[in-house]
């Protein structure tokens, strides 16, 4: 399958991406919140859960693995990638290696990994991986962020999109403009317009078929800290006002990253989204807490929970295919809180 094919289907009508690629570090914060021991197996035993969950392909097209997760397998000796895959899922892998401190830049990050890219990507299409996905950091505060940041990471998008392109993975391209801080919308629809013109003007130069890619960006949002926060209609309208100024036609789909907003405002945001009308992308979802969260919060590292929170992931997932419709409503929601209500108790 060609990049364009695997592109649209990753973003095919009412699917959406599992965005389940933590590094080591941040599993083990998410795992310590709830006490579950942050071992190899654990982690391994994590990711079967929510892979073999019955029916998972219905709703999702594709999951993000990290490193160690494309490697490992079922208990039953099935690759992990071979679970995916008889669900009709596609695998990426995340090929980032982290935002680290930007040197000279105190409060700004910059993401690292293009060094040895080229032969960690020709490994990973051995793998069995289709796509690729990385992360750069935008911090607003004050004075931040800095022009040089944003053109940095720009840049390192830019780069690993085309090394990608050139081993044939779909780079999914995520400038995340955080929403930690006490910055207005309008704050955030200003940085988060200016990274993304700044970042499609560095796939231009460094030659990235626009059509064999996708978009991951943040929603336009008030600060978690901003004493105003903005309503539904309002966060999606900011947010299709801002991707129509800086997101060419030819992209064929814009996968939002959660970033921390709760499961089910993650999803009324996506469903009003797609109540606005006509737009030249899919507007799907790549979600990484918004999808696991309640599914993590039921398994709590027990093997008996593991049916309980295969459904909690499904229903999760069900709500954000449904919302990619704007169909989602408090009715087709209130089936999945009976559901995990009745599973905690
Ligand atoms: P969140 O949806 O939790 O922000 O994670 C998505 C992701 O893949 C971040 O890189």
């Amino acid at each position: 399958m060609d990049m364009e094919r695997t592109a649209r289907a990753l973003v095919a009508s009412g699917k959406g991406i599992l965005a389940a690629d933590e590094s080591l570090s941040t599993i083990e914060k998410r795992f310590n919140s709830l006490g579950i021991p942050a071992a190899e197996e654990n982690r391994r035993a994590y990711r079967e859960m929510l892979f073999t969950t019955p029916g998972l392909g219905e709703f999702i097209s594709g999951v993000i693995l990290f490193d160690e997760t494309i490697r490992q397998k079922t208990a039953d000796g099935t690759p992990l990638v071979e679970a995916l895959k008889r669900q009709e899922i596609i695998p990426g892998i995340k090929v980032d290696r982290g935002a680290e401190p930007m040197a000279a830049f105190p409060g700004e990050k910059i993401t690292e990994g293009l060094d040895g890219l080229r032969e960690r990507l020709a490994e990973y299409v051995r793998l069995g991986a289709r796509f690729t996905k990385w992360r750069a950091v935008i911090t607003i505060g004050t004075n931040l962020p800095s022009r040089t940041c944003l053109e940095s990471n720009a840049h390192a998008l830019a780069r690993f999109a085309a090394l990608s392109q050139e081993a044939g993975l779909v780079p999914i391209v995520e400038p995340e403009v955080l929403m930690e801080g006490e910055h207005t919308i309008e704050r955030h629809f200003e940085v988060t317009e200016t990274i993304l013109k700044m970042v499609f003007q560095a796939l231009f130069e460094h030659r990235v078929r626009l059509e064999g890619m996708l978009l991951k960006p943040n929603m336009v949002l008030a600060g978690n800290h901003c004493p105003q926060q903005a309503g539904v209609t309002q966060v999606a309208e900011a947010t299709l006002r801002c991707l129509r100024q800086a997101v060419p036609a030819a992209v064929p789909g814009i996968v939002f990253l959660s970033g921390g907003q709760s499961d089910v405002l993650a999803t009324e945001h996506l469903n009003a989204l797609n109540q606005l009308g006509k737009v030249p992308w899919e507007l799907s979802f790549s979600f990484g807490r918004a999808l696991q969260a309640p599914a993590l919060e039921t398994w709590k590292g027990a093997a008996e929970n593991i049916s309980a929170a295969q459904k909690v992931l499904h229903h999760r997932a069900q709500c954000n295919s449904a919302a990619r419709f704007g169909k989602y409503s408090s009715r087709r929601e209130s089936a999945a809180q009976g559901g995990r209500a009745s599973m905690s108790a």
